[in-house]
Order: C-alpha cells, then structure tokens, then sequence
C-alpha cells in the first residue's frame, strides 16, 4: 500500500527537483482575504503574486494546502467528496506555462505514481465570449500520449478556475480524470459525471485572466500556472480504492465509529463517511482559532459539528460529545 506521507513526499521532491521552493500551508483562516471565510484552494494566499507581485521564494513553488469546501457538503457521503482536505500544488508565478505544467502532470501520474496512462481522461475549456477554446492544452495532451478520444471539452462551469472570490485571478483549466471501474454506466458517461466511475485528482489552471469589478477578463502582465493535486483522492486511485474512505487517512476513524456503534461500516457507509469527514474538518477548523457561533466561520463549525451530531445519533450513538471527543483523538 501507499502512503499518504509516500505522495506527499514524492511531490515536494518531484517539483523541488524541477527548480520549485517549498513553502508552507497557509492557515485555513485567509489572513489577508476579506472574500472568503476559509482558504477554499492554494490560491487564496498567492493571490497577490498571481498578480504580478514578486514573491520572496522565487517564481517556482510547490506546497500542500489545508483547504475548507463547504459548497459541495451535501455530496459528503459518497466516495469522494470531503470538505477538509489536503492540495497539493506547484506554482508558476509568470514563469512555466502550460507545456511544463501538462508534461510534469503526466510525467508525476504515470511514472511517479506508476498509474496506468490508458485509464487516464482529459478535460479542457471548450472556449466563450471571454477566452478562446483551450486547443493548446489538448495539443499539449496529445503530445505527451493522450489520444483524442479521452481528451473532452467543457464550459466554463467546469473547466475554468477562479476568482476566489467577486474579483481577481483566473483562467481555463485542465483537469485529469482517472478511470476507477473501467465500465461505462451508462451512454453519456464521461469525465465529470457522477456515477462514481470517474476520479477527478487533478487540475492544472492556466491563470492569464484578471476579472475586473466590471465583470470583465483582463489579461494579466504575466501568465501563471495553479495546480491543485487532491490527496485523498490520488491515494485512494493509487492504492486502487474506489472509496476514498478505504485508505489509511480515513480507516482508523471508521474502525473508531464502527467501535462506537458496534455498527459495520459496509451498509452504513454515508452516516459513517459524513461522521468522518465532518469531525475531522471541525478539528482542523478549530485548531486554527475559530468557535462554534452564530455567524461567518463559527457558524460553519457549528454546522460541521451539528451534521455529524445528527449521525451520531443515528447510528445510536447517544454520548455523542466523548464520541466525537474520542474521533478528534483519531485524527490528532
Ligand atoms: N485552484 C485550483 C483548484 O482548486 C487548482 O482546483
């Protein structure tokens, strides 16, 4: 099996390798981003580097973020979705662009993660009144091995990335989709949909856009690059899990609710996964300095750790208070 401390490391390595500076997780409270409650991507911190101001690491840098997603918290409970997680990303501040990005992409997946090319897909920006189709990344795609027929076209709901929040950094993206079962579920199944066959782990964003208060897309002085690799879900595709909840980051915590119910988790898998993720995102939430409240980020929290009292209580799990105690201790 591999491990999660095995990805990460091989990344840093891999990127520090090619020229890039590692430099730490920024705190899941933005620290200078009135937009947004929670660092939702690697990006939030970088967005005044993205836009053209030089950082102190160097145009090349590589880390692993601790994001907070609330907009996807009803689709917690399937295999793959969990609102805390770990990104890992490389950066190119005005310096790579998207021939490096895809042929590092590519490289990292199959030969450093040993994962099978055939199985994976491509998306890429089908192009509006803003910004062209992406053909380069395709092209890019193609050159590296991925043939036509795995490489698809999506608007901007799907492969466009940014700004975090009403204005700013922005661009097409490139996402790879791995192929979990191998089976088609159905005539329109294809990268993105969620019939659980597609695994998207990750996404190459070409940022060359500013959007303005306007509503505007403004090219930027320098193109960047912004990719955001998800651990949870790499280390399930690697370890050959179709359920994300099967790996070592999530197991001793299954194993603990499953101890604390006398429930299985086969049968049980969506109050199991929601009990989970929730506790373990209120956790990290908590340790960087917010309380449950009424309002903005407290509210969040209270929400997390009210959606996972409730399973709790369905799997009939009355002390839920040293239940959830106990979890915590799990992920610590
Ligand atoms: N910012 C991009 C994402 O979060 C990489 O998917």
């Amino acid at each position: 099996m591999v491990s999660a401390n095995d990805i990460r490391v091989k990344y840093l390595k891999f990127f520090k390798d090619r020229g890039h500076v590692e430099i730490p997780s920024a705190p899941l409270v933005p620290e200078n981003d009135p937009s947004v409650l929670f660092t939702t991507a690697g990006m939030h911190p970088l967005v005044p580097y993205l836009l053209g101001q030089p950082h102190s690491a160097g145009k090349r840098l590589v880390d692993i973020q601790k994001c907070l997603r609330t907009d996807d918290i009803d689709e917690v409970g399937d295999t793959i979705h969990h609102t805390f997680f770990e990104m890992l990303g490389n950066w190119s501040l005005g310096d790579y662009f998207k021939e490096d990005a895809i042929a590092w992409s590519y490289e990292f997946l199959t030969k450093e993660l040993n994962l099978d090319p055939n199985r994976i897909y491509i998306t890429c920006f089908a192009g509006d009144q803003d910004a062209p189709k992406d053909t380069e990344s395709a092209e890019i795609w193609k050159s590296v091995g991925i043939p036509d027929e795995r490489i698809f076209f999506y608007p901007k709901k799907d492969n466009w990335w940014g700004p975090a929040g009403a204005t700013g950094p922005c661009g097409p993206d490139t996402e790879m989709h791995y192929d979990m079962t191998q089976k088609p579920h159905g005539p329109d199944c294809k990268p993105g949909c969620s019939c659980g066959r597609f695994s998207e782990i990750w996404n190459d964003v070409f940022m060359q856009y500013n959007k303005n208060e306007k509503g505007q897309f403004e090219k930027l002085p320098k193109p960047n690059v912004d990719t955001g690799m998800g651990l949870e879900r790499t280390l399930a595709v690697v370890n050959g899990l179709d359920d994300n909840y099967l790996t070592e980051l999530w197991q001793p915590a299954i194993q603990k609710i499953s101890q604390l119910s006398g429930l299985q988790y086969s049968g049980n898998e969506k109050p199991f996964r929601i009990i989970a993720d929730h506790i373990r995102a209120a956790a990290f939430v908590i340790c960087d300095g917010v309380t449950p409240s009424n309002k903005e980020r407290g509210y969040i929290l209270r929400r997390l750790i009210r959606r996972a009292t409730l399973q709790l209580n369905r799997l009939g799990i009355k002390s839920y208070v040293s239940a959830a105690g106990e979890l915590v201790d799990v992920f610590i």
